[in-house]
């Protein structure tokens, strides 16, 4: 048996192991590696993939993350916040083409007149949806006060990218002042109040290594993660971090992502993983090409054409056509190009999330 094979055929992966197949060049080596990372995500999850209508309902942001473009100092950016009424058209659209559950995402604000509002944007869209729409949120740090209320409120998972987990390089991608315990705590209050809980991290930061991503991958099992969504960095040219980037490489950047995807997979299992936005700005077909090695969920944006444009995160992001029916059948013949089906009208949950609270259940 060559080294690949039996290093999947085991149980248990070692650190070394991971780093085997994150540094995996052989086209072949990475089409088996990505072979197996689907069969896996078949065999424990189904051939469903679930769909998260997504709202970017406001680009405000009190951050200045220095590879983000809509980072607070970034003057060039238009700020938009929408209406009620235009984020609860996107909700009833998302759950009358049977989405099942939508994610609503933002800057970072913890001000109290944007938690209130957050509160009754939840409530809305369970009302409309008869409590029939899942709710993700996915808009940053708050205090444990904030979550459960938002969690009392409707929301039942969320999203916070730990974005690397390795200590200086996590201080380098950030102002002064932003530290990774402080992320890593926001993540154990969210599990606290009862969310299925999301991270993940950027693959392929400057100054990131193989040994970085393998460490990544080791937390998110060790913290016991519900859902991952975890995409390639891609510079932004509004951003300081831009800067340290000599010769991007997008396929090499690409093929780094989906590595990372089809290891994850390989080693946590039985959790969510989506095929994230940013695997599709580096080559039309990444989002597919992520269903075919680990991801089952898919993030359609729902975000209104106007204001895609001032949500752009890094370059190329790709926007939602103006036509939603016509991206929409685009969206399903992807996924069955994928060999998958859509998990229509169903929340679509992490197996993992029910496996982690029957335990903690028992255990107390
Ligand atoms: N490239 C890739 N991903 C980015 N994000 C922010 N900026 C970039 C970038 N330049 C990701 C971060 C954040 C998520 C909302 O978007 O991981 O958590």
């Amino acid at each position: 048996m060559s080294r690949l094979n039996s290093i999947l055929s085991k149980d248990n992966l070692s650190k070394k192991d991971l780093i085997y197949l994150l540094s995996l060049s052989d086209e072949k080596d990475i089409e088996e590696l990505f072979k197996w990372a689907n069969d896996l995500t078949i065999r424990n999850l189904g051939n469903e993939v679930y769909l998260r209508g997504l709202i970017e309902f406001s680009n405000v942001c009190s951050r200045d993350c220095k590879y983000c473009g809509i980072r607070k100092s970034n003057g060039k950016v238009n700020r938009y916040t929408m209406e009620n009424s235009e984020i609860i058209k996107a909700a009833r659209w998302i759950y009358k083409r049977g989405f099942g559950s939508l994610v609503l995402q933002s800057g970072e604000r913890s001000d109290s007149r944007f938690i209130e509002w957050v509160d009754h944007i939840l409530k809305e869209i369970k009302n409309i949806s008869n409590g029939e729409l899942g709710i993700t949120l996915s808009v940053g740090e708050q205090t444990q006060e904030t979550y459960k209320q938002w969690f009392d409120s409707g929301a039942h998972r969320y999203l916070l990218r730990v974005e690397t987990t390795n200590q200086e390089l996590y201080q380098k991608i950030h102002p002064a002042g932003y530290q990774l315990n402080q992320r890593i705590e926001a993540l154990e209050r969210i599990q606290k109040c009862h969310y299925q809980v999301g991270t993940g991290v950027m693959i392929g930061l400057p100054g990131q290594t193989i040994e970085d991503l393998a460490d990544d991958i080791i937390f998110m099992k060790q913290k016991d993660i519900d859902m991952i969504g975890m995409g390639p960095y891609i510079p932004h040219d509004n951003t300081p971090m831009a800067k340290l980037v000599k010769n991007f490489n997008p396929e090499k950047q690409l093929q780094l992502a989906l590595k990372m995807i089809a290891v994850t997979r390989i080693y946590l299992k039985d959790v969510n993983i989506a095929s994230t936005t940013a695997l599709g700005a580096l080559d039309q077909k990444g989002k597919r090409k992520g269903l075919e090695c680990g991801a089952n969920v898919i993030m359609p944006n729902l975000t209104p054409d106007k204001y895609q444009k001032e949500y752009k995160l890094y370059a190329n992001k790709p926007e939602f056509l103006a036509s939603l029916r016509k991206d929409f059948k685009a969206l399903k013949s992807e996924i069955k190009a994928a060999g998958k089906n859509i998990g229509f009208n169903k929340w679509g949950d992490s197996p993992h999330y029910f496996k982690r609270t029957k335990k903690e259940r028992i255990e107390n």
